[in-house]
């Protein structure tokens, strides 16, 4: 089976097995994740807006015109990178996910992982970045790296997390965007150490 049959799959699964059926009868549809099955590297917000929710694809609206530009920035393509959520239907109102809607969605945000094996996992936001590391900080983790263990496999593997800002936080404030664009610069030289690996 290929790597898309088998996202493919996985996504029937949250489907089949009616996961947040609260969040999913108040969404327009699924957004599972979309972008290239190979990628070296998963990027993971938190959870889909109201773009996202009609389009039914990760980071369309606003945060992700962002993204595009800092992407363009270091010379990454879209089509060369996957991009998902840890909750993959829209909240209501865009609150914030709930520990459990984070909770539901995790074993498959783990499947996702395990079957891409990229070698870099950037979490964007807080919410998304606390599923990796519980008790960290984003003001004082954003932009470092740390290894991590993808579980969910008969063969955990190994790969680099890099944590940064959530570019929705950057569109109002300066600082925080100046941050992020620092920390993504870093993005090129730590993919080419870690194929080099
Ligand atoms: N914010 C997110 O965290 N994810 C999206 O897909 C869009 C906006």
């Amino acid at each position: 089976m290929t790597k898309t049959q088998d996202l493919q799959n996985i996504k029937q699964h949250i489907l089949d097995n009616n996961v947040c059926p609260e969040l999913a009868s108040q969404a327009t549809q699924l957004v599972f994740g979309s972008g290239n099955p190979d990628a070296n590297i998963v990027f993971i917000g938190e959870a889909p807006g109201k773009n996202e929710d009609l389009v039914g694809e990760p980071f369309v609206g606003k945060a992700g015109h962002l993204l595009d530009d800092m992407l363009q920035s270091v010379h990454i393509d879209r089509n060369q990178i996957y991009i998902t959520n840890i909750v993959k239907y829209r909240p209501p109102k865009n609150r914030d996910p709930l520990p459990q809607e984070k909770s539901a969605f995790w074993p498959y945000l783990q499947k996702q992982l395990a079957i891409i094996k990229p070698k870099l996992v950037i979490t964007l936001g807080r919410h998304s970045m606390a599923m990796f590391v519980p008790q960290g900080k984003i003001s004082e983790l954003h932009g470092t790296t740390q290894e991590i263990i993808i579980q969910d496999t008969d063969q955990p593997f190994k790969c680099t997390l890099l944590t940064l800002y959530h570019p929705s936080a950057a569109i109002y404030r300066g600082s925080v965007k100046k941050a992020l664009m620092q920390d993504f610069s870093t993005i090129p030289n730590l993919l080419a150490k870690l194929n080099k690996e």
